[in-house]
């Protein structure tokens, strides 16, 4: 490296993360959106992606890739403004307009440049952004990027909420933005109250259904489970998640979507996805609009991993989802936790800060419903071992 100052920095920087484990190094692992995962030579039950109902490697979401690569090739070679736009994706954005019952739908590279793209063209230094304290990252990025007031409430405390909104009632221009489901506590935010106060204070409301959609409401999401789908302004959900893909869609109204088209530089500047992808998208949004049920299976799943946990007095939090947290407090418990669970043959994230607060790292288990029934005994009896290994002792690391 060539700059000192920065030599110095980026290594004051790294000791600090060693000395409070939260170095992150990237896994050293294979196959890792399949049902079962390959690190070292050994195979491991997939309990950390977000491949939910296992479409990344159903039959037809991967002819469908393999069929839009051979038809269009590797690349869409520019921007969608300008050379990038092809036929599957005018079929996709109309499928999902239709499956989110909306107008008209964008689709984006990354729920990341999503939340980026619609923070940033609705709301400016004039407009004041409600967002719960636990909302993702890209949400907090995009706030950061609009220029924005960010008034940040307390997660899920609809009284803290109503109060900031009281406070802010004279602001000219209002957004609230949530998760849906939140992605490390697999708790769901209250919409229902939510789009009462919104309405009430004149605040327009966007929902990142980034978990919540394939596995709730037949598949649209958790606005649509509750009812409440049609108060919401902007509906945003992500394709490399439970709909095995990747990428990214925003629905709402034509003017709304014609306004991202028009000022979302995220959209503007940047490629737009392969072929490929978005075939295995097109592929997923039918399957998932004919197979309803998919979501129901992996949320039984998951309510029978909280009893067990219960059982063996493991905190799994306010998870009502298939996001099952187990929180354990520091960073070493966590990661004595994910040593347990692997020697079982269980393969979960140890999610420590900043992604999660100080004292809360945990495992994230995440269910998905290509598990068999030996799958889930295994998952039991890892728990188990779990349970009784984090009694016994937590080693300083
Ligand atoms: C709530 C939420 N929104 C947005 C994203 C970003 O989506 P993507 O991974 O497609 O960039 C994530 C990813 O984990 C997420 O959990």
């Amino acid at each position: 490296m060539k700059a000192l100052w920065l030599k110095r920095r980026i290594g004051v920087g790294l000791e600090n993360l060693r000395e409070e484990a939260r170095f992150r190094q990237i896994p050293d692992l294979d196959r890792g959106a399949d049902r079962l995962l390959v690190h070292g030579g050994r195979r491991y039950l997939n309990l950390a992606s977000n491949n939910y109902l296992g479409l990344a490697g159903h039959d037809s979401v991967r002819r469908a890739a393999v069929n839009a690569a051979e038809e269009y090739g590797a690349s869409s070679g520019a921007s969608r403004l300008i050379t990038g736009t092809y036929f599957l994706f005018g079929e996709l954005e109309a499928e999902l307009a239709e499956f989110k019952e909306c107008e008209d739908a964008l689709v984006l590279g990354s729920g990341y440049a999503a939340n980026l793209a619609i923070l940033s063209s609705l709301a400016d230094r004039h407009t004041v952004v409600f967002s719960d304290r636990l909302n993702h990252a890209s949400i907090v990025d995009g706030i950061k990027l609009s220029g924005a007031k960010q008034v940040r409430y307390r997660h899920n405390d609809m009284d803290h909420l109503a109060a900031c909104l009281k406070r802010h009632a004279d602001a000219p221009r209002k957004v609230l933005v949530t998760d849906s489901v939140f992605s490390m506590d697999g708790d769901v935010a209250e919409l229902e109250r939510i789009v009462e106060l919104c309405a009430r204070h004149d605040v327009a409301v966007a929902v990142d259904e980034a978990h919540g959609a394939g596995v709730f409401g037949r598949g649209r999401g958790l606005a649509y489970e509750l009812g409440v789908a049609g108060y919401i302004d902007v509906h945003m959900g992500t394709l490399g998640k439970a709909f095995g893909s990747h990428g990214a869609y925003v629905a709402g109204d034509r003017t709304l979507i014609d306004w991202l088209r028009n000022a979302a530089r995220p959209f503007i500047f940047s490629t737009a996805l392969p072929p490929a992808t978005v075939g295995a998208s097109l592929a997923a949004v039918q399957l998932i609009k004919d197979r309803p049920e998919f979501g129901g299976r992996v949320l039984a799943m998951a309510e029978r991993v909280r009893r067990v946990c219960r059982a063996l007095g493991l905190d799994t939090g306010g998870s009502v989802t298939q996001i099952v947290p187990v929180i354990l407090g520091t960073n070493e418990r966590a990661l004595h936790g994910q040593e347990l669970l692997r020697e079982k043959g269980v393969w979960a994230g140890a999610v420590r800060p900043p992604t999660v607060p100080g004292g809360s790292s945990r495992l994230r288990l995440c269910l998905r419903a290509d598990l068999t029934d030996d799958d889930m005994i295994l998952l039991e009896s890892a728990l188990t071992h779990l349970a009784a290994g984090l009694e016994r002792e937590t080693p300083c690391l």
